[in-house]
């Protein structure tokens, strides 16, 4: 879909990369707004949990992309998602919704669901948006396409460090495993697997720092603009 109102930047990669504090930081510097695609797959996910649907109930999910609202707005700048009015955002990042979000993502009918909601997002505001599909799916006309990404033990570790944060008693081997089967289902699902589209520039954050790769992105966002 062409758009030429709004002017978005797609960051996409594997769990783990960097992409939300690097997209955060790059809407920040730019006043666009950041939206985050893998808490709407979570919210999503949560609705199944709750209701024990199986990500391989066809007919269960299909159910739940009907009955389960999903909204997005914004306090303080910062992306809140709500399921069916509940503000769920706190919820989210857990590794067992993850785990259901990496799980029922691949059906189509969620896809199409969430997809809707991003495309309507960018379609009203400049974006920075983060996921696994934005730059081959969801915007292929963004002006910035980033495939932000790192290896394995970078990622766990980052992760591990996050969850610590918050308390969560996760090992880091526990995080590495799940990392490798997220990557794994990530990249080789049948609808809109995660994979570098031809025309994002590849990051690899590995042995960068937060600023480092932010810089780069808005260097790449202003060359282009300047062009
Ligand atoms: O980025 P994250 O860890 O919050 O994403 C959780 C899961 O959601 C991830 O395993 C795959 C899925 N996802 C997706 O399929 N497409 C997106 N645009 C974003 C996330």
């Amino acid at each position: 879909m062409k758009n030429a109102v709004t002017t978005n930047i797609a960051i996409d990669g594997p769990a783990g990369a960097g992409k939300s504090t690097i997209a955060k930081r790059v809407a920040h510097e730019l006043s666009f707004i950041y939206v985050d695609t893998g808490a709407m797959y979570r919210a999503m996910a949560l609705y199944l949990i709750r209701q024990n649907i199986s990500p391989q109930d066809p007919a269960g999910i299909e159910k739940a992309c009907e009955q389960a609202d999903i909204t997005i707005v914004y306090e303080d700048g910062e992306q809140q998602v709500l399921l069916n009015g509940e503000n769920v955002t706190s919820l989210l990042r857990t590794e067992e919704v993850g785990n259901m979000a990496s799980a029922s993502s691949p059906n189509p009918k969620v896809r199409r669901k969430l997809t809707a909601l991003q495309q309507k997002l960018a379609r009203k505001t400049d974006v920075v948006m983060d996921g696994r599909d934005i730059g081959t799916q969801v915007l292929p006309d963004a002006k910035v396409k980033i495939y932000l990404t790192a290896s394995v033990h970078t990622r766990a570790l980052r992760r591990y460090q996050e969850l610590q944060e918050k308390g969560s008693a996760v090992s880091l081997e526990e995080i590495e495993n799940d990392i490798q089967k997220r990557d794994e289902q990530d990249e080789n699902r049948e609808n809109s697997p995660l994979r570098q589209a031809e025309d994002a520039v590849l990051v690899d954050s590995s042995e960068m720092t937060i600023d480092q790769v932010a810089q780069k992105i808005l260097s790449i966002y202003r060359e282009r603009e300047n062009a």
